[in-house]
């Protein structure tokens, strides 16, 4: 299997390298815009592989002949978040520098699945979509799985247990709108609100909101450690086909009462791509919630299309 990542940046390079970590392909290619950037970081990756004991090779290059029969492709290109940015205030550029990837991309491998990870994500991942002409079981987001490391990371600070044994939902857009769903988590099995009272559990949900933006303020730009986890965590779902159950931002069409956008719900992966949206009962509330999400997608979407008739 072949896997190439679209953009060597912080969040690029840690996709590929816990890709080669995970050490279930045979080759991991990243490529970006800037020379000598891409290979470089190949290059210190696999002088790294007699360590880290992984035989995937990785290689970088700016010619998108190079990725050519890629089996899966994260995308990763754009721009990232600085201080006093939201995700939203990358719109227009990231729209434009994600459709041109994802063209020159798909020339090459034209079977591909494509995880879309540049933000705003379930905007960005419409944008791969339509400039792929994939079906939507090839294409779709990386953010449920990033957004729920962070819940279960705050939850286990909270109660001084192992991550391992904490297992959470959360659904809607990549942003301050996101659903997480205290009522499908779960310690060891035991139900969350079993041993949190609601004043914590609200306040872990709005961190887990807010945790992006936590981490722009601490160092001036977004995340890359658990972004680049949860993208390789998704594509190790696929090379497997292991049918993982993961949130991901995925093309809707009716499931929660929502069609015709991308947004977070559980989702089954396989050799297919997304085999499956796995749909849940939510209470009144959490639906609301949900429509409130998908209403924000939208905005942003119509914004797109403004900036792009301007
Ligand atoms: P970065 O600035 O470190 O890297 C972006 C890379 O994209 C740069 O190396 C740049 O040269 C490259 N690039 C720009 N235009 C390109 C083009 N036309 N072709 C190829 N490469 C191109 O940014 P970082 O931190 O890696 O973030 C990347 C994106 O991921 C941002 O949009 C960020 O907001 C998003 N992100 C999304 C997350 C999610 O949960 N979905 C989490 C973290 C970041
Ligand atoms: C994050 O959640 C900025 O989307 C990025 O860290």
């Amino acid at each position: 299997m072949k896997v190439t990542v679209i953009g060597a940046g912080n969040v690029g390079a840690t996709v590929a390298e816990c890709v080669a970590r995970k050490d279930m392909t045979d080759e991991v290619v990243l490529i970006d815009i800037v020379e000598g950037l891409p290979q470089g970081k190949a290059l210190d990756m696999a002088e790294a592989a007699p360590i880290h004991l992984f035989d995937t090779k990785v290689t970088g290059t700016n010619d998108y002949a190079d990725t050519a029969g890629s089996d899966i492709c994260v995308i990763t290109a754009g721009l990232a978040r600085k201080p006093g940015m939201s995700r939203d205030d990358l719109l227009g550029k990231n729209a434009a520098i994600v459709a041109s990837v994802t063209k020159q991309f798909v020339a090459h491998s034209p079977n591909a699945i494509i995880i879309v990870v540049s933000n705003p994500l379930d905007v960005m991942t419409y944008v791969a979509y339509e400039a792929s002409g994939f079906p939507s079981n090839r294409v779709f987001g990386m953010a449920g799985v990033l957004d729920t490391a962070r819940y279960r990371a705050f939850i286990s600070m909270e109660l001084g247990v192992s991550v391992k044994d904490i297992q959470a939902l959360l659904m809607g857009g990549h942003g301050d709108t996101m659903v997480p769903l205290p009522n499908f988590t779960t310690v060891g099995g035991i139900a969350l609100p079993e041993l949190m009272d609601d004043e914590t559990i609200n306040a872990i949900v709005e961190r887990t909101k807010f945790g992006g933006g936590e981490i722009v303020k601490l160092m001036g730009t977004s995340a890359w450690y658990a972004p680049g986890a949860a993208a390789a965590e998704m594509v190790e779902a696929i090379v497997k086909d292991s049918n993982r159950v993961l949130p991901c931002a995925v093309w809707m069409k009716g499931e929660y009462g929502l069609s015709d956008l991308f947004i977070g719900a559980p989702a089954r992966l396989g050799r297919n791509g997304l085999e499956e949206i796995i749909e849940v009962s939510l209470t009144q509330s959490e639906q609301a919630l949900l429509a409130d999400s998908a209403q924000h997608v939208r905005d942003n979407l119509a914004a797109l299309e403004r900036i792009q008739n301007s």
